[in-house]
């Protein structure tokens, strides 16, 4: 699929023999499955688009391919520089990437920007070429640098489409089109529950009434006979105990003036107990975090 839709005339793939220099080489920036299927789909930046050209199906196989296929290949070796200048190279283009690479590795990087940026208004075949010479420029000068990729950011130009601050931080950072900086959007976001196995399981929230609002409710009816509000979820909670005091409270005023009946005296002990248990767990959290100790 990779080989019948063209795709090796422009990218170099290891697993696919192929070796084609006007897009980026697939081994270097090893893109992942969605990464492939996003640029397959979309095209963009001197890539066409293979929506027309493709079922859902096959867009799908090749990016599986490609993106398993990089993965496989060794890590991309460092620059080497050699003798070649853009004279030797006319419009090869693999020549013309080692070359200007070559000047940036031995004159530094703005050098091999500059020339580049002169040679590529000067020739309708180099300005095609450029971003991807700039992507080496960047690989040569991560080499020159001893890999230091701030120093070899610090000495870069926008030239072409900024290709040359791609170029050092693909190799730096091995894997930069599967990250990113920034929120992502809604959609994305939708995209991403979309394809998630737990799909659906944690979607609603649920609030359980708890061993505690039981309890609370349990002793508040039978002590003042009438059930205090649920407490609400966690910020409330101690809203919970003091209704169900106030209930139980309540209760005992509003009653008929007698001494506390068995049931009114359990239910009072009850709430003394989840409160000062309640109590006790605030004050050791609180204190546990102080101190830094473990909870319990
Ligand atoms: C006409 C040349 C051409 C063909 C054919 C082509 N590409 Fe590309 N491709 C490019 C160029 C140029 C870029 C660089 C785009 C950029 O810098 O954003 C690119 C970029 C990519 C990327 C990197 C996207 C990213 O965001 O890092 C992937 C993956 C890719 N191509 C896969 C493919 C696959 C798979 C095929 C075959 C179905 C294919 N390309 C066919 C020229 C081509």
């Amino acid at each position: 699929m990779f080989a019948s839709s063209g795709c090796g005339s422009c990218h170099t793939l290891d697993g696919a023999s192929a070796s084609g220099q006007i897009g980026p080489n697939l081994d270097q920036i090893k893109p992942t499955y969605a990464t492939v299927l996003r640029q397959v789909a979309g095209g963009g930046n001197g890539m066409p688009s293979f929506r027309r050209k493709l079922s859902g199906d096959a867009m799908r196989a090749v990016a599986r391919f490609v993106s398993t296929s990089a993965a496989r290949s060794p890590a991309p070796p460092r620059f080497r520089p050699d003798r070649r200048t853009p004279a030797d190279c006319a419009v090869d283009f693999a020549c013309l990437k080692q070359a200007y690479g070559n000047i940036a590795f031995y004159q530094g990087p703005e050098t091999a920007l500059e020339r580049l940026d002169r040679a590529q208004r000067a020739s309708q075949a180099i300005a095609g070429f450029c971003h991807q010479i700039t992507h080496e420029i960047g690989h040569a000068a991560l080499a020159r640098y001893d890999g230091d990729s701030a120093k070899a950011l610090g000495h870069g130009t926008m030239t072409c489409w900024s290709g040359y601050y791609h170029g050092v931080v693909e190799r730096a950072f091995v894997l930069p089109p599967a990250s990113r900086i920034g929120p992502i959007s809604a959609e994305e976001r939708n995209a991403v529950m979309d394809r998630s196995p737990v799909k659906g399981v944690y979607d609603k929230t649920i609030d359980r009434e708890s061993a505690y609002e039981k309890l609370a409710n349990r002793a508040a009816v039978s002590a003042g006979g009438v059930a205090p509000a649920p407490p609400g979820n966690g910020s409330n909670a101690g809203g919970g105990i003091l209704d169900s005091l106030k209930g139980s409270l309540g209760g005992l005023m509003t009653g008929s003036g007698r001494k506390d009946s068995l049931v009114e005296a359990m239910a009072k002990s009850a709430v003394r107990t989840m409160g000062s248990t309640v109590g006790r767990e605030i004050v050791r959290g609180v204190l546990g975090s102080l101190l830094g100790g473990r909870r319990r």
